[in-house]
């Protein structure tokens, strides 16, 4: 099981996700989920989350929806402060709970995709006796079930910053980053092929690919610039 985390929100973490599990689902079985997600539209079956939806779409074991997205908010705030608004407290341990009871045996592929960046707050105590409260960050969870992560950096102005402190943190926290995903998201990026080789030579893993900025946006297009052969491989 891969962590898929991003340089930022809108980075491609989804686009990235679902174009692996497209290209995993050829060769075996595949799981793809969103535990936390804000920005749900509320339907008759409850709240539903596009990001989750797309993961399922390209998953071949199927799950219920509660089960690939336990933690739903309808708005598309911080996951932490639209829990509070409905006087939900999400910590470390339970969304760890959550993942330990997915059928991880059935799979040869799974996927978890965080929410925002490395440090995505899961709840408002964030400081216990003057320093950073464990159980309020995403990132415990990844550390705790030592996922390795896939990162995807949203490649555009800012991001050579963006993507160093981010593997830095990764690395800090005694996670191994088994890939990196360049994703062109901004068409308008200037010398484009400077930031990649940049890139290239700050980032500490396999590159999986790059991604151009697609006018047709889907994980099949996406899914032809990612090589996962080039992965290191996961325990879990
Ligand atoms: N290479 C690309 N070319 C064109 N559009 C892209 C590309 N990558 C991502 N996008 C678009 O940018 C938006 C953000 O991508 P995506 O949803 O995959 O990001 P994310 O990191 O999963 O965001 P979130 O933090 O909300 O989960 C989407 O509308 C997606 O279609
Ligand atoms: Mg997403």
């Amino acid at each position: 099981m891969y962590f898929i985390a991003g340089t930022d929100t809108d980075s491609g973490k989804t686009l990235v996700a679902s174009s692996l599990l497209h290209l995993a689902s050829k060769q075996g079985t595949t799981l793809g989920v969103k535990p936390i997600a804000s920005g749900c539209e509320q339907t008759p079956a409850g709240l539903r989350n596009s990001d989750a939806l797309a993961l399922m779409a390209e998953s071949n074991l199927s799950l219920d929806y509660d089960s690939v997205n336990p933690f739903a908010f309808a708005p598309a705030i911080a996951p932490h402060i639209a829990a509070k608004q409905v006087g939900i407290s999400l910590n470390a341990d339970l969304v760890s709970a959550h993942l330990k009871t997915l059928p991880l045996d059935e799979l040869d592929f799974a996927l978890v995709e965080g929410a925002g960046g490395w440090r995505l707050p899961l709840n408002s105590a964030l400081r216990v006796v003057g320093q950073l409260n464990e159980q309020a960050f995403l990132s415990t969870v990844v550390r705790v079930l030592q996922l390795p992560v896939i990162l995807v950096v949203g490649v555009k102005l800012g991001c050579l910053n963006h993507a160093l402190l981010t593997q830095e943190a990764i690395q800090a926290d005694g996670v191994k980053i088994a890939g990196w995903v360049a994703n062109c998201v901004d068409p308008e990026m200037e010398v484009t092929q400077d930031n990649l080789s940049a890139l290239t030579e700050l980032m500490d893993a396999p590159c999986l690919g790059v991604i151009p900025h697609l006018s047709e946006c889907s994980s099949q297009t996406a899914a032809k610039y990612l090589d996962l052969d080039k992965l290191a491989p996961s325990k879990l």
